[in-house]
């Protein structure tokens, strides 16, 4: 194949956490996918530490990496082989690194005849190193003109909307808003990232009920039972809203409740009706929300940060908020928010329930009265893990048999024999993705093909934390409830609509940790 260019990978952090689970493999994926369709690539991997000491490291997450499931042990090993020849390991640690960087990808370019397609930075450090990074990026390290620029960030985007406020501008001093690839890794999740084109391609059922005249509630949900583990000291300064609420679970509701643009509209449009959401919140107040902490998350602080023994924290572990959309589709309909650590399962869904009998009127009509009680519609959109195990999107039977835009999704065979939400899994049309693939090696194909809706724009990112800012406000001073790690005594995070609050529907506590302690 012709040369269509040459695009150099840099990633920054290039033995961290991420890199080691998800980013390395995201990358060979992309290097498999488009190697053969005539992009040349050369991928570098930078860290603060000196080649001795980390190039071992690189390789040895190198030689893990996973080939198509397709493909035979000697064509993985040549597609490895190929791939590690192109891997370096280098220091980025100085301002000199990067115009020494910047030096050997020219030359490369000269001695091979090549021309050069663009530049991916990944920053997979934490936010404190962005702005000098991003200076040196752009100081000693841009792509010559009509080459592109691609500068990828991990959250956290900021602490409140200040400081991302803050973070937003520094980054502005040195690129271009559509050379910033912000990721939330939820958009990347195979369901998530089909939430539009299955509204899109099931609209003929969904427009007419999809609003406030049908739906009952919402509830998007993201539970785990891991606890805070080695991530101490960024939870007493995060906690679980900043962590998941503000992010991951505002990206789905934006997904949910966000108007839906024309077929062929731009990333923009897709943006633009996100933003129109999130400018739409109705602002919370101390009732919106109800907040808890699991047990041994206070001894874990005091220990792992070396506190005094009568140190308290009342930083939120587990949190559920209500969330209103102040708009024509949406006024009134209760948005639920929910994310904890150290519960019981470990699951991500969006539930959308439709108000009782408006179809068991129609499609249930022969049932004898008040005998069988009509089950309620809902739309499962099941992310990820649960009983179920698989990404999934659930219609009740009877709401109408679902389309998919593509068929990288089907039907799925051989259902495990669970409920949910205490209906038999036959009460459900179900889908699910021919392949699973992680939502890394999706966000690195995104970025490459430059679909930015996939990414979260300065302006969106705002709008979300200057929706979340003030509730934060508000629970960084509150008092959260005490549970069980585990949560065997899970009714004590049960809780209720009252009085468009939210509230705990058991009020006997184990403890609650009191106001101003931290
Ligand atoms: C991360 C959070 O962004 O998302 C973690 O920092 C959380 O605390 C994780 O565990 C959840 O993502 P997933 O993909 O495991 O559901």
């Amino acid at each position: 194949t012709e040369n269509k260019g040459h695009v150099s990978v840099v990633l920054l952090g290039a033995t961290g956490n991420l890199a080691k689970k998800y980013l390395w493999q995201g990358l060979f994926n992309l290097y498999l996918n488009e190697a053969s369709k005539g992009h040349s690539f050369s991928f570098h991997g930078g860290g603060l530490l000196p080649p001795e000491k980390a190039e071992n490291l690189m390789f040895d997450i190198l030689k893990l990496l996973n080939c198509p499931g397709d493909s035979t042990p000697d064509r993985c090993a040549l597609l490895k082989d190929q791939f590690l020849k192109l891997s370096h390991y280098r220091q980025m640690a100085t301002a000199e690194n990067y115009t020494s960087l910047d030096r050997e990808i020219k030359n490369t370019m000269i001695e091979e005849g090549l021309n050069e397609a663009g530049r991916l930075f990944y920053l997979s450090v934490p936010p404190f190193a962005y702005t000098d990074i991003a200076r040196n990026i752009n100081a000693t390290c841009r792509p010559p003109s009509g080459a592109w620029l691609r500068v990828v960030l991990e959250k956290p985007f900021g602490h409140d909307y200040a400081s991302a406020k803050q973070l937003a501008s520094d980054l502005k001093m040195f690129f271009q808003e559509e050379d910033i690839y912000r990721t939330d890794h939820y958009l990347g999740k195979q369901t998530v990232e089909q939430i539009l084109p299955f509204r899109r391609k099931n609209r003929k059922h969904l427009d007419p009920i999809w609003n406030r005249g049908y739906v009952e509630r919402v509830e998007i949900v993201l539970k785990e039972t891991d606890d805070v583990k080695e991530r101490t000291s960024f939870y007493e300064e995060y906690g679980v809203i900043r962590d998941v609420i503000q992010n991951h679970l505002t990206e789905v509701l934006t997904s949910v409740a966000m108007e839906i643009p024309l077929n062929n509209s731009q990333s923009f449009d897709v943006l633009r009706a996100k933003l129109d959401v999130l400018d739409s919140l109705r602002r919370p107040d101390h009732n919106s929300a109800v907040i808890g902490q699991y047990q041994s998350y206070l001894t874990q602080v005091r220990e792992e940060l070396e506190k005094k023994p009568n140190f308290f924290t009342n930083t939120q572990t587990f949190a559920g908020v209500l969330v209103q959309i102040d708009n024509m589709g949406w006024e009134g309909i209760p948005f639920i928010l929910t994310s904890g650590k150290a519960l019981d399962e470990r699951t991500a869904y969006v539930r959308v329930l439709f108000k009782d009998n408006t179809f068991c009127l129609q499609k249930e009509a022969n049932r004898e009265p008040g005998k069988t009680p009509c089950k309620p519609k809902q739309i499962i959109f099941h992310i990820g893990h649960g009983e179920l195990g698989f990404p999934a999107i659930l219609v009740s039977r009877g709401l109408f048999k679902p389309s998919f835009p593509s068929n990288q999704w089907e039907e799925a065979k051989d259902i495990p024999p669970i409920h949910m939400f205490g209906q038999p899994l036959s009460d459900f049309y179900i889908y699910r993705p021919v392949q699973e693939r992680d939502a890394y090696s999706s966000l690195i194909a995104n970025i490459y093909s430059g679909k930015k809706h996939m990414f979260v724009t300065t302006e969106n990112l705002l709008a979300s934390w200057k929706f979340w800012t003030p509730l934060l406000g508000i629970v960084d001073e509150g008092s959260p409830r005490v549970y069980p790690g585990g949560l065997e005594n899970g009714q004590l995070l049960d809780f209720l609509i009252v009085d468009g609050g939210l509230k705990f529907a058991v009020d006997d506590p184990l403890e609650v940790i009191g106001m101003g302690q931290k």
